[in-house]
């Protein structure tokens, strides 16, 4: 198994806001999509919530289509159909042992906690760095230290009617220690 974190984030590593992105990119969300179709993608419940509101702004949350959906909580009233719940990191990876390939790629996709949680077990990160920093932010991805990922491709996008910020696609894999 490949185990790879995939996140945007800003020039000071910002995340989110009030259980929100902070920005509307759909160029990053097409970027999401099509990297993560098909796979088995692994969040924690407030992301998982994060994904819908009901018509009264209440987060209600909702299954990423065309993939396997794994979330991790420590509230074990807490079920979703379609959903598989787990309360641990070794109960997720024992689970991902015994139902991946060797070859695949699974995706943690947030947030912060959870990818606090991976990053030193990771093999692989998809970063969309946005070229802007957020006062307002609540949530942070890790550092990404240089000693232990190497950057193995870039992409930059210009900002545009649609997509308020300059972007860079980048892949890292880890280092071999
Ligand atoms: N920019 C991006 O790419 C991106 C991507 C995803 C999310 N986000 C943002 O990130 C924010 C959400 O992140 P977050 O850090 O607040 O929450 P989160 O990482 O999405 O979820 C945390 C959940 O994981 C549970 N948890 C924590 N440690 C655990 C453990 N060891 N075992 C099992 N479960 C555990 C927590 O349970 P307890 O509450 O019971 O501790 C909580 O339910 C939002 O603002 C969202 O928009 C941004």
């Amino acid at each position: 198994m490949i185990l790879s974190l995939i996140a945007a984030i800003g020039k000071n590593n910002e995340l989110g806001k009030k259980n929100d992105l902070l920005w509307n990119l759909p160029v990053d969300m097409k970027h999401f999509r099509e990297t993560t179709r098909g796979h088995t993608v692994i969040m924690g419940q407030k992301t998982f919530e994060s994904l819908a509101q009901d018509e009264n702004g209440k987060q209600i949350g909702r299954l990423l289509p065309n993939r396997r959906n794994i979330i991790l909580t420590q509230d074990k009233n807490f079920e979703k159909e379609g959903a598989e719940i787990v309360y641990s990191i070794p109960e997720t990876m024992e689970l991902l042992s015994k139902t991946t390939k060797k070859d695949e790629e699974v995706f943690v996709i947030g947030g912060g906690m959870i990818y606090k949680l991976f990053i030193d077990i990771a093999d692989k990160l998809y970063i969309t760095h946005v070229n802007a920093s957020f006062s307002d932010a609540e949530i942070f991805f890790p550092i990404i230290e240089k000693t232990k990922w190497e950057k193995t491709k870039s992409t930059l996008f210009q900002k545009d009617d649609q997509n308020k910020y300059d972007l860079e696609f980048c892949e890292y894999i880890k280092k071999v220690s």
